[in-house]
Parts: structure tokens; sequence; C-alpha cells
């Protein structure tokens, strides 16, 4: 089976707007989590979104409005963070759909809504080849490593720098079995699903991901998302 992971559990407090978490925030003719939600309908057999509990109840009536066939959507409650959010995820996967080891999720952001059709048809062929897929982009700025946020500690190679993105491809055995062992501190610094697996020995492997695959993080970012989407009207 392969299942969608829709991580949607976060409140946008770099958007600066309390009332309304990004994923809900209006692109030309729908919120930003229906985008993303329909690309993954394509391709998964279920779509299951984690979703911030408060905002379960309103999330489900957008997706009654948008999906007149909604057997294969799912809302979860998502957890405090965003591994934690997968986690729930893959917990209802076993627990209410029967899912097992083997099966594919591909976790993706909710505020990516312009993931293409190329991106996850790869993620979905490439995961044969390693325990955990990400979508990613070459640097095309200069990183520095800063300590201390002020002074340059060293300069890598940009050649050697991505950036990462999602969806990000795995076994949901494998998640369970990594996300069990970690211990709290762990938690708290592994941000990201890649960087557990990598700390676990696992291949990770980087799939061509797409500049227009942007994260709405920032309200720039939302302004940009805008355009986009009405340039696809
Ligand atoms: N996310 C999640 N569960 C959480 C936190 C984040 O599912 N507890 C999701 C967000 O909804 C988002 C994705 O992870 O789709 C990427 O995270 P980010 O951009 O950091 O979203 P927020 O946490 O909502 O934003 P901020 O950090 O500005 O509060």
């Amino acid at each position: 089976m392969i299942i969608a992971g829709i991580v949607a559990g976060g409140t946008g407090s770099r958007m600066g707007r309390e009332d309304l978490p990004k994923q809900f925030f209006e692109l030309a003719v729908k919120p930003v989590f229906i985008y993303t939600a329909e690309k993954f309908l394509k391709y998964a057999d279920v779509v299951l979104i984690g979703m911030n509990p408060e905002w379960i109840d309103y999330a489900d009536e957008l997706l009654k409005k948008f999906f007149h066939d909604r057997e294969k959507i799912f809302l979860v409650r998502g957890g405090s963070d965003r591994n934690e959010t997968v986690r729930n995820i893959i917990s209802f996967a076993h627990d209410s759909l029967n899912c097992s080891d083997d099966d594919i999720i591909l976790t993706h952001d909710a505020v990516r809504p312009f993931v293409s059709d190329e991106i996850i048809y790869e993620s979905i062929s490439r995961i044969k080849e390693c325990d955990i897929c990400t979508a990613a982009i070459p640097a095309t700025d200069t990183i520095v490593v800063s300590a201390d946020g002020k002074t340059a500690s060293s300069f890598p190679n940009r050649s050697e720098m991505f950036l990462v993105q999602t969806p990000q491809t795995f076994r949901i055995g494998d998640f369970e079995r990594i996300y069990n062992s970690l211990s709290d501190d762990e938690k708290k610094i592994a941000t990201d699903v890649c960087r557990l697996f990598k700390s676990r020995g696992k291949k990770v492997l980087l799939i061509k991901g797409s500049p227009e695959n942007i994260k709405l993080t920032y309200p720039y970012d939302y302004q940009t998302a805008k355009i986009i989407a009405e340039c696809m009207v």
C-alpha cells in the first residue's frame, strides 16, 4: 500500500497570523492544504492528514467542500512536533487501516502545495534503492556554518550542499523502530526524519526536488505562492 502522510499539525507562528494556521490560507481558488492533498490523491491508496486537534473540525468541513469522494482521505490528530505528527499518522495507518511494516509512506509538508507529479512518481519508484528518499535541490547561495550565529565557523563546499524538501519516503516499520529507540534528547534535536534515519546508519537517497516546491514559512512565501497559484488557474 502507498500512504500519503501530509503533516499539517503546526500553527505557523513564523507566518505571524494567530487567527489561522498557514495550511488554511487561500491560494487562488482553494486553501493551501487542499492543493497538497489533491496532488497525492492521484498516486496514494490513502491520504492521511495530521492536523492540530483544534482545527480538525474546520479541516473536515473544507474537505467536504472540495472533495466529493472522500473515501481515501482521513484526518489524524497531529502531535506536539513534526515527528510526532508523523508518528501519529503511522500509528493510525497500522491500527485503523491494518497497514503492514513494509508499506510505503510519502510524508509531505501540507504547506508545500506545488510538489510536482514527477517528484511524487520518482519518490515512489526509487524507494526500492534505499531506506528513505527525500526531495532536495542544490544550494544556490553559499552556506556558512556559524555556531554562535554571529561569526563564521566554516564554509562548506557549495557543490556538496543541498536543501532538503519533502516528500520524504520510507517504510512505516522502519520509522516506528527508529522512533521508539530515540531518547527524549534525541527527539528534541532530530527535527527531520531523514536525519533520524541517517543517525541509525540507514541509506538516505536524494531525489531531484524543484525550486517551485516551496514551503510557506514567512509572509513573503505566501505572497509568492499566491502568484504561482494564480498563474496555474
Ligand atoms: N507540523 C506538524 N506538526 C507539528 C508541527 C509542524 O505536522 N506539531 C507541520 C506543519 O503543519 C508544516 C510542516 O510540519 O506543514 C513544516 O513545518 P513548519 O513550516 O515549521 O510549520 P509550523 O510549525 O506550522 O510553522 P512555525 O514553525 O512557523 O510555527
